[in-house]
């Protein structure tokens, strides 16, 4: 775990910010990141019950009210945007679950210098939705994926439901939605004797399969003997396939992408554990509740929602952003001090 200074690396071809200073910069934090992916999510709600995200007792919801409308979040999209971002993902809980969502993505997808408008999804309401929300506008999918056995899904997710993710799975490919990532935590003793079923998979599905290092929220019991890290997963996988074929990452990419040559899809890993990719962070989060996050483990977080309730103008807004951004830190605490951390548990978060 880094725990020293760490290099930033700072994409020197954008343009957006002419100027530091002026108030169109309120995006870019005191190590030069710049932020253009906003993660909104949408609902603390979720069909499933992963146990890595959600503690086993539950979670408390927050009452209805506290949960931005749509007009917030509109409101507060085109504002990003405004400011700079080009990315907005729509997380949860499960973000399908929020009545009327492929109406807010059409709203969001029409906010004018937007590039992409993602989902990140479990899949179990996807073939309800999934055309909607292409004709909304939605891009790319990301869909979570453990295993590929029904008792264990069943174990990992506390639901039924793995035929329906995988019909997803299909049906998105089908749809044209571009990319589709089939994302699969990695937990020892719990799936990662599927390392190579999932690799497999990638023979004749054009999807990027993500293996994410399993990460300590509060309340989801991690603890480090059932983490695998990414060497190790690699190890095991270059064991069965022979040395994979590495790919090219963006500026930004928190996945460090590989190929079995000549196969549809490719694999990739989220290393956020055992070599964080903090330096090139460019992400910003806004809870369901209207918090903004400026990083997935921080428990520091300032609520626009009530900001935006007693009337704050959007110069108003922009000034609390931009302190928010202004605060945020180089990088992430290492991976037992996160253990020991008192943030919210991911369900509250939304990845
Ligand atoms: N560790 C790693 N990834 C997690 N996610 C949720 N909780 C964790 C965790 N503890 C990610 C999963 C899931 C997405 C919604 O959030 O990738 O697919
Ligand atoms: Fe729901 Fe996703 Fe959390 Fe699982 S990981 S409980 S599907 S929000």
């Amino acid at each position: 775990m880094a725990e020293h200074a760490h290099l930033i690396i700072v994409d020197s071809q954008s343009t957006h910010y002419p100027n530091r200073n002026t108030v169109t910069d309120i995006l870019t934090d005191n190590f030069g990141r710049r932020h253009t992916y906003l993660r909104i999510s949408l609902t603390e709600r979720c069909n499933l019950r992963c146990t890595y995200c959600m503690p086993a007792e539950g979670v408390e919801l927050s009452p209805r009210e506290a949960i931005l409308t749509f007009e917030e979040i509109e409101r507060l999209a085109t504002l990003f945007v405004e400011a700079g971002v080009r990315k907005i993902r729509l997380t949860g809980g499960e973000p399908l679950v929020r009545r009327d969502v492929e109406k807010l993505a059409e709203r969001l997808a029409a906010i004018g210098p937007l590039e992409s408008l993602a989902i990140t999804t479990n899949g179990i309401l996807l073939d309800r939705k999934g055309a909607a929300l292409r004709d909304a506008g939605v891009d790319s999918l990301n869909i979570s994926l453990d295993t590929f056995r029904p008792d264990r899904f069943f174990r990992i997710t506390r639901r039924r439901g793995l035929e329906r993710v995988l019909a997803s799975i299909e049906s998105a490919l089908e749809l044209g939605f571009d990319p589709v990532k089939v994302n699969c935590v990695v937990m020892r003793g719990i799936n990662d004797d599927e390392l190579t079923d999932f690799v497999a998979y990638t023979e004749s599905m054009p999807v990027q399969v993500r293996f994410i290092e399993y990460m300590p929220f509060s309340g989801n019991g991690w603890n480090d003997a059932q983490f695998v890290s990414y060497s190790e997963m690699m190890i095991a996988i270059e064991d069965r396939y022979g040395p994979l074929t590495a790919l090219q990452n963006g500026a930004n990419d928190t996945t460090r992408s590989f190929k079995v040559a000549g196969w549809a899809g490719s694999i990739g890993f989220i290393t956020s554990m055992s070599d964080h990719f903090c330096g090139t962070c460019n992400r910003l989060r806004l809870t369901a509740d209207g918090n903004l996050k400026v990083c997935l483990f921080g428990a520091g977080e300032i609520s626009l929602r009530d900001s935006m309730r007693t009337g704050a103008t959007n110069s108003e807004l922009k000034v609390l952003i931009d302190a928010a951004v202004k605060r945020k830190a180089a990088h992430h605490a290492g991976m037992y001090e996160l253990a020991d951390a008192d943030d919210r548990p991911m369900i509250l978060i939304g990845g």
